[in-house]
């Protein structure tokens, strides 16, 4: 039977059931008592000892008769069953009650604090020696149950836990080495070097004070480190010797998400410690955080006792032979750490890092050899000067962008891969996997299934929370506010690539609402504008699309250009390719990594690098693209249907050829609005007022602009352009009507002048509409009028135009336009006639439904449910 009752011991003690509610006891004793029995449940406690430890100093019938009433309370408590009461002695069945202490091998037990902390029970004196003794015999488990949790935190680089237990731990004992160490790499890990060593300071002094000792080397030097090296000694050594270390701290780095990479990582670590060498190849692309997570994770292999040394490899010095070999020669050699290397070795070593002689004075100048045999020979002296480091204590070496490092070097470490002893040595290499593949040593190394101790990890973007969590990071930073910032656009932009995320974000805060986020959102035709992006991945970018050939080049263009309808083949006829080139070129730059298949869909790898493509065309030959496909796509227009109008409308724009784009923008406008995208049609709408065009299209234009802005309730933008449209004379009837009755929305919405204003336009609405006759413009203008009346109180407009309505309705020929039906309903829920209200409503939402207009059934069914309420249904 799983157990019904938890007792929660390591810190205040706690009864909880299953549910987590909290068992009071009213008199501590029988909590004392209940105590007593679960911590050894099952275990048979004599009567009289039970007796003493609880009531000492009572007379026994006394003692007899509180420890029989507590037992009686302890029944009701857990259950009479489970209280195994015998004539001398008393027992908890076994599982009755959970006692966290039992349970202390497990990794998810909570330690609050002490055990029974804070819980005294006075005159006890028997209960309070019991419980000391418990303290002490828990004591050793208690922290093995810490350290092994602060730990698992360590594992996927959760140093928020870790600092959780290494505090608790430090409450117990502080004397801890292992809470002090827990604290400072917390500390360390967020950057706070000032407590972690105040930590440091405080555990040394203790530690002389009370026990007149010192804390450990391994300590010691955690703290050296975090004072930059300062205190530790750098007195150069005679090769041969094992010299003093002398390191730099390794800062972390802000790390989100990641923590399946960073626990596999922390294995291959583990590994390391035991003496298996570990090379971990990091593949990614741009941007993804490959350096971010190498060097927050070696940061923390530092922490616990790593030498690290780490190079960059950088594209420019790719001519330079053995040059990332020497950066990782010098860190080590800097860092004393290869002193314990035979000198011969280190003698060969100085051939490319001549700091070597510097740090190590003894060492001889090298023999000179055959230049076909020097390689060889630095490959065996620098697996050896490996060795020597990883004896004195596991070393980590990166080289960050393997792909971009000088063959030379890749050529030693492949060597030295191949002959890796039993060594703590761990190898990671980063590489961006397009780069890689274009790069023969540097893949043939990283992808050489010889090497046993080599495996691969794959970076891919960050999963949706760990993104969100990684712009708010960033607009924290830029101290901006979260609420103001479009998050799921930028989302859904940077496409789970955190330096994409990182960029969208400052561009934003930076340029708000003119940010290219806005540009994105316009139509999928315009990539994220190259603002920003750093020159890195602008110069990988460039180098990649230097090697195309010319058609897939061509390809590459126009796909930038073509955004969602990039793989529409017949397309590339644009840029001269038949369907089945385009097809091939398409495969090459998905193998290339340009592109990638998501659901068998094709599509850019990410926004960045679709707008590097976009944006290393030329402006004439972009525009020239965008031109010709807004052709091709307009002589399809049939087949792409109206929703394409407006993309055809903005590859004209784009290809700044605007006679071709108004017609068609305002075609597309008008398609839009009908289909309910306002904010879309605004948006071309906009643009199409500032360039030139007819009176007739700007008339149009006009019209439909101040629909999508009436449509989306903006009566401030609107008002101008309504204005504009009552001024103008030649608008037709028709249009006047329409004009006039978004006149008197605008009014509405502004809610001025006590509605004086209101309910003259309203009435201009309705004169107008009925100079046509037109019973769905009369049944809005109806409809105004009685709102504007309802707004100033005023029955006698209402109630005439509930008149107007019913004439209205029963002169129609025709199907009776919704509108007019809810006009009537209005006035009819005005003067309280909510039956009639109701009636009227379910006939407008019928006609609505009919219609399947979701604005007015919307409409409808609110009015409905009010009228409905009202009359109690
Ligand atoms: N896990 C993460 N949490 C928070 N920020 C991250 C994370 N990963 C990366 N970043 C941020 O994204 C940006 C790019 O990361 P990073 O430089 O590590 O990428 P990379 O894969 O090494 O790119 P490159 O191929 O250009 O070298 C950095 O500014 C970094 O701060
Ligand atoms: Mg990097």
């Amino acid at each position: 039977m799983p157990p019904h009752l938890h007792l929660i011991s390591l810190g205040a003690p706690l009864l909880l059931t299953e549910a987590g509610e909290q068992v009071r006891f009213r008199t501590r004793k029988h909590f004392a008592l209940l105590i007593r029995l679960a911590v050894e449940a099952g275990r048979k406690l004599s009567r009289d000892y039970l007796m003493d430890l609880l009531w000492p100093g009572v007379a026994t019938p006394r003692a007899r008769h509180s420890l029989a009433q507590a037992l009686t309370v302890l029944k009701e408590k857990v259950g009479r069953e489970h209280v195994l009461v015998q004539r001398t002695s008393v027992a908890l069945a076994p599982d009755a009650v959970h006692a966290d202490v039992t349970r202390l091998d497990a990794s998810d037990t909570t330690i609050r604090g002490q055990f029974l902390e804070g819980f005294d029970v006075p005159g006890a004196v028997q209960f309070e020696q019991w419980k000391d003794e418990w303290r002490a015999k828990l004591m050793p488990r208690i922290r093995d149950c810490l350290v092994r949790q602060m730990d698992a935190g360590r594992r996927i680089g959760d140093f928020e836990t870790v600092e959780k237990h290494a505090q608790i731990l430090l409450e117990l004992d502080p004397l801890s080495e292992d809470g002090v160490r827990g604290v400072m790499e917390a500390r360390a890990w967020v950057g706070d070097r000032g407590n972690a060593l105040k930590v440091y300071n405080r555990f040394e002094a203790r530690l002389v004070e009370e026990l007149g000792a010192k804390p450990s080397a391994d300590l010691e030097r955690i703290a050296n480190l975090l004072r930059e090296g300062r205190g530790a000694v750098s007195r150069p050594a005679s090769s041969g010797q094992v010299s003093e270390r002398c390191e730099r701290r390794f800062e972390a780095e802000t790390l989100i998400g990641r923590e399946r990479e960073f626990a596999s990582l922390y294995d291959s670590w583990l590994r390391v410690r035991r003496r298996e060498p570990q090379i971990v190849v990091l593949l990614g692309d741009p941007g993804v955080g490959k350096t971010t997570l190498t060097n927050a994770f070696v940061s923390t292999c530092q922490m616990e006792g790593a030498s690290i040394a780490r190079a960059q490899a950088y594209e420019a010095e790719r001519e330079l032979p053995f040059g990332v070999l020497a950066e990782l020669i010098k860190q080590l050699t800097l860092q004393r750490a290869i002193g314990g290397a035979d000198p011969e070795a280190l003698s060969e070593l100085t051939r490319v890092s001549p700091e070597i002689f510097t740090v190590f004075p003894g060492v001889p100048k090298p023999v000179e050899w055959a230049a076909e045999v020097v390689p060889l020979r630095l490959a065996d002296s620098f697996l050896k000067a490996v060795e020597a480091a990883a004896e004195e204590s596991p070393l980590a070496l990166v080289v960050d962008d393997i792909h971009a490092a000088d063959n030379a070097t890749v050529a030693i470490l492949h060597i030295v891969a191949r002959k890796l002893p039993s060594t703590r040595l761990l190898l990671i290499l980063t590489a961006r996997s397009n780069e890689l593949r274009t790069t023969a040593a540097a893949s043939a190394l990283a992808s050489d299934s010889s090497i046993e101790a080599r495996q691969t990890l794959e970076l891919e973007p960050l999963s949706h929370e760990a993104a969100e969590r990684v712009v708010e990071a960033r607009v924290a930073k830029g101290e901006g506010r979260i609420a103001d910032v479009p998050v799921q656009r930028i989302l859904q932009a940077g496409n789970g690539n955190p330096l994409a995320l990182e960029l969208l974000t400052k561009e934003w805060l930076a340029h708000g609402s003119n940010s290219l986020l806005r540009d994105l959102e316009a139509l999928n035709t315009q990539p994220a504008a190259n603002i920003g992006i750093p020159r890195a991945i602008g110069a990988v970018f460039e180098r990649q699309m230097r090697r195309l050939d010319g058609p897939t080049r061509a390809a590459l263009d126009l796909a930038a250009v073509l955004g969602r309808r990039l793989a529409d083949l017949p397309l590339y006829q644009v840029v001269e390719l038949s369907p089945a080139a385009a097809g091939e070129a398409l495969s090459r730059l998905q193998e290339a990594g340009f592109l990638r298949e998501v659901q068998s869909q094709l599509e850019f790898r990410n926004e960045l690098i679709r707008a590097h493509a976009y944006y290393a065309i030329s402006g004439p030959a972009r525009r020239h693209l965008h031109q010709r496909v807004g052709g091709v796509l307009a002589e399809r227009s049939e087949e792409i249907g109206p929703p394409g109008k407006l993309e055809i409308a903005w590859h004209f724009l784009r290809g700044e050829d605007q006679a071709s784009a108004v017609s068609t923008a305002i075609e597309g406008a008008e398609g839009a609005i009908s289909n309910g995208g306002l904010s879309e049609a605004e948006l071309i709408l906009t643009v199409l007022t500032r360039i030139p065009c007819t009176e007739e299209q700007r008339r149009r234009t006009r019209l439909l602009l101040a629909r999508a802005l009436v449509g989306q309730s903006k009566a401030d933008a609107a008002a101008p352009i309504v204005t504009l449209l009552g001024q103008d004379t030649t608008l037709s009837p028709r249009e006047r009507a329409v004009s006039a009755g978004m006149q008197a929305t605008v009014e509405y919405l502004l809610n001025r002048e006590f509605g004086v204003a209101y309910c003259n336009a309203a009435d201009s609405a309705l004169h107008a509409a009925q100079q046509i006759a037109d019973p769905e413009l009369v049944g809005n203008a109806l409809f105004e009028c009685a709102r504007s009346g309802a707004n100033a109180g005023d029955e006698a407009r209402v109630a005439a135009a509930r008149e107007q309505a019913q004439i209205t309705i029963s002169q129609l020929a025709c199907e009776v336009p919704p509108t007019l039906t809810y006009t009537k309903a209005f006035c009819d829920f005005f003067f309280f006639e909510l039956a009639t209200a109701a009636s009227g409503l379910e006939r407008a939402i019928e006609a609505w439904t009919g219609r399947r207009d979701p604005v007015g059934l919307a409409l409808g069914y609110t009015a409905y449910g009010t009228c409905k309420q009202h009359l109690g249904d």
